[in-house]
């Protein structure tokens, strides 16, 4: 915190403000992110510290946003939960299984509607480890993915509370009769943890790394229209790294995986840039982006927007570590080009120059990475934050008021970075002419 005299007051009123308004989840791992519409919803995860997180915060990208100082709003609190597999299926996300707030694993279902933030528990939990009626057995890091169009959920793999792999039976939920079947084919691969799925327009479904993979070139592969099992060795251009706790983004034009993070099979170290398999030639190829390298990250999230994957949270190292991240890196992909950009959403198409955001705008002024930047969570100052929310509703508009008086007094002083001091490579998407592109999990 600066000591320089006056400054100290304003710059206090505008982080309290910042506070009281927004959420700082702290960095985290093993989240799933979910976009529906324009709010991109993250689930729990787990911290050193505390174990199993049970908030649900968002982004919501339809407002005034900065990649490099996001601003996350508390959804809801709900049972801790890491570790899981989630879908988004209309308005729906429906989360499988991981691990609660210990390290032992569950497989219950939870389907949260967005539309009135209705979370159905009422779905069975079976903590034993036999799978019956097809329900599947406790696990964690087990992808999962959804065919929207037959109202289905895949998973495929995991691990056990034991520590061994799951069983390695193919599972689908049926998201029309709320039923589960259970696939077990004879040429069915041995199981996969900590791999990816992604599902391609021709309802195959492609996994790819996790820990016991020592080769990122051997793919496994499911056919969801032909109910079959096959396997293929893609082509390595380069030294192409073995990963597991990476993530796995389809390409809005379908062409390209891109695979992002992870730890490397033999090192244990989290890998940097990305590697792409193009779906026509299966061949992978290692890619540095343009732009500024952010950290890479491990058990973290991807999500895709428009022609932007956005990544967030993760742990910078591995195992029980503390330096877990909260960042929020995004990548444009557009023309298959890839570069590193600080994103920032302006609200309408007026406001084409961000200093013209409005002075209401609580993120003009706050000092960058102040509040939810690579800092691990404090759960004492969350309570504060969110008992802050409740008593403190009608207070914002004064403090706002008395914020933005001072500041604007203090404004010409330049004293803190907004965002008309930030260096080029801003992208600026002018929110009202673009559509929104669902998850493509
Ligand atoms: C979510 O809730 C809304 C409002 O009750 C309902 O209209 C919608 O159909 C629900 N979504 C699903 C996928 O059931
Ligand atoms: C909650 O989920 C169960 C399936 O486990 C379903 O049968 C039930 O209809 C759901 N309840 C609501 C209100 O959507
Ligand atoms: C859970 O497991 C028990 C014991 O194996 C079994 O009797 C029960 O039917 C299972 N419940 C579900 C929903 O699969
Ligand atoms: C390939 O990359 C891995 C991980 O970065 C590294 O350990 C290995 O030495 C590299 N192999 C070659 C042949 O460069
Ligand atoms: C990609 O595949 C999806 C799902 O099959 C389809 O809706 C979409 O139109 C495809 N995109 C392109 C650019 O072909
Ligand atoms: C990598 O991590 C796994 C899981 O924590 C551990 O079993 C393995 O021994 C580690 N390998 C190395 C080379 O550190
Ligand atoms: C956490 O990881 C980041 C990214 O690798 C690194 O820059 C930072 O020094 C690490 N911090 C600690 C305390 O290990
Ligand atoms: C700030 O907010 C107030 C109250 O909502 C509104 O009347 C005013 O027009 C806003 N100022 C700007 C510059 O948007």
């Amino acid at each position: 915190m600066r000591s320089s005299g006056k400054l100290v007051v304003p710059l206090l009123l505008i982080l309290l403000i910042k506070c009281i308004i927004c959420y700082n989840p702290g960095g985290r791992r093993e989240l799933q992110s979910a976009l529906i519409s324009n709010k991109l919803y993250f689930y729990g995860g787990w911290d050193y510290s505390s174990g199993g997180l049970g908030d649900i915060f968002y982004i919501d990208l339809s407002q005034p946003f900065d990649s490099s100082n996001p601003t996350f709003q508390l959804q809801s609190m709900q049972a801790p939960k890491a570790a899981y597999s989630s879908v988004v299926y209309k308005d729906e996300i429906i989360i499988f299984a991981g691990s609660g707030d210990k390290i032992g694993m569950v497989n219950d279902l939870v389907i949260i509607n967005e539309t009135n933030f209705f979370v159905n528990t009422t779905t069975t939990k079976n903590s034993s480890n036999s799978n019956i009626n097809g329900w599947p057995a406790p696990r964690r890091w087990h992808p999962a993915v959804i065919d929207s169009i037959k109202a289905k959920m895949y998973i495929w793999g995991g691990e056990d509370s034991s520590g061994s792999l799951s069983d390695a039976a193919l599972y689908n939920f049926d998201l029309l009769t709320y039923s589960w079947n259970v696939n077990t084919l004879p040429n069915q691969p041995v199981g996969r943890r900590q791999h990816t799925a992604t599902l391609i327009p021709d309802g195959k479904i492609i996994f790819i790394g996790g820990m016991n993979t020592p080769d990122i070139a051997q793919l496994d592969i499911y056919d969801t229209i032909a109910n079959q099992w096959s396997q293929k060795i893609a082509i390595k251009s380069g030294n192409v790294s073995a990963r597991y706790g990476h993530t796995a983004t389809l390409t809005p034009n379908n062409q390209s995986i891109i695979v992002y993070g992870g730890l490397s099979y033999n090192l244990n170290q989290s890998i940097g840039g990305i590697a792409v398999l193009d779906l026509t030639t299966y061949i992978w190829t290692n890619y540095t982006p343009s732009g500024d390298q952010p950290a890479s990250p491990n058990l973290h999230t991807a999500a895709i927007y428009k022609n932007y994957i956005i990544f967030a949270f993760g742990a910078y190292g591995i195992g029980s570590n503390n330096n877990y991240s909260s960042a929020v890196n995004i990548l444009d992909i557009s023309n298959n080009k890839y570069k590193w950009v600080n994103l920032v959403l302006l609200d309408t198409p007026s406001k084409q120059n961000p200093e013209a955001t409005s002075p209401n705008n609580t993120k003009t002024g706050t000092s960058p990475n102040s509040m939810n930047t690579g800092t691990p969570p404090n759960s004492l100052n969350t309570g504060i934050v969110v008992g802050l929310i409740i008593v403190s509703v009608f207070s914002v508009g004064f403090l706002a008021i008395i914020g933005y008086l001072i500041y604007s007094r203090n404004k010409d002083k330049h004293d803190f970075e907004s965002l008309e001091s930030k260096e080029s490579g801003n992208e600026v998407i002018d929110e009202s002419n673009n559509e929104v592109i669902d998850n493509g999990k």
